[in-house]
């Protein structure tokens, strides 16, 4: 019609690092206990990963080029340690629990993507520095109107031995967030496989 826009599809898209299935399932099974809180919605394992870059709402057709872009961001796999789960925000009422991540190698390889990306407009880096981590379970809101989080009266302890092994991140992922009443599922629509991270 004349003067009407038509507005291409958009995505919700994201960049992030996988971890190997072994270690996804490891913290889904440590889950089980440690994230057994009402308060709490623990992340599915499938869904576990490490965001390098949240591109937000974008035109669906951008994801054939955002992939090519990653592709120019392959490095070495990095090495990742996790650590015991942290409340965010630290003060007041947590709205999710995170595992911090320690991996010089993630820093370098999201510096690297972040850069690509931001350089063919896909992305506008964060004020803030890079923090990388797993989010392993978000805070239920109140409801009825209100998104404050419900108190968490058994938050996470600690991780177990097995799971504070150091392991290679395996992949780079450009996902489609699709949000659902059910939870958010995360569809992949470009990978790129790091080298050195062998058949995990
Ligand atoms: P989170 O794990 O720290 O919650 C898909 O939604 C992924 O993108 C999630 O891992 C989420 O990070 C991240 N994400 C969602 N919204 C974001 C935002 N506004 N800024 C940065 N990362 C975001």
């Amino acid at each position: 019609m004349a003067g009407e826009q038509i507005r291409s599809p958009r995505a919700r898209l994201f960049v992030a690092l996988d971890l190997p299935t072994a270690v996804r399932e490891g913290i889904g099974a440590w889950g089980e206990q440690a994230l057994d809180d009402p308060a709490l919605r623990p992340v599915p394992a499938e869904n576990l990963h490490i965001t390098l870059a949240f591109l937000g709402s974008r035109p669906a057709q951008d994801a054939e080029r955002v992939a090519k872009a990653i592709e120019q961001g392959v490095a070495p796999a990095p090495l990742i340690e996790l650590l015991d789960p942290l409340a965010r925000p630290p003060r007041g009422r947590p709205r999710l629990f995170a595992l911090p991540v320690l991996s010089p190698g993630t820093e370098q390889l999201q510096a690297r993507l972040s850069q690509i990306l931001s350089s063919e407009r896909f992305y506008e880096s964060e004020q803030r520095p890079f923090w990388p981590h797993v989010t392993v379970a978000r805070v239920r809101a109140e409801g009825r109107g209100s998104r404050r989080p419900i108190e968490v009266e058994k938050p996470p302890g600690g991780l177990s031995s097995e799971l504070s092994k150091p392991f290679y991140g395996i992949r780079v992922v450009l996902y489609r967030s699709e949000l659902q009443p059910s939870g958010a599922r995360y569809v992949p629509l470009a990978q790129v496989k790091l080298p050195g991270a062998g058949q995990q």
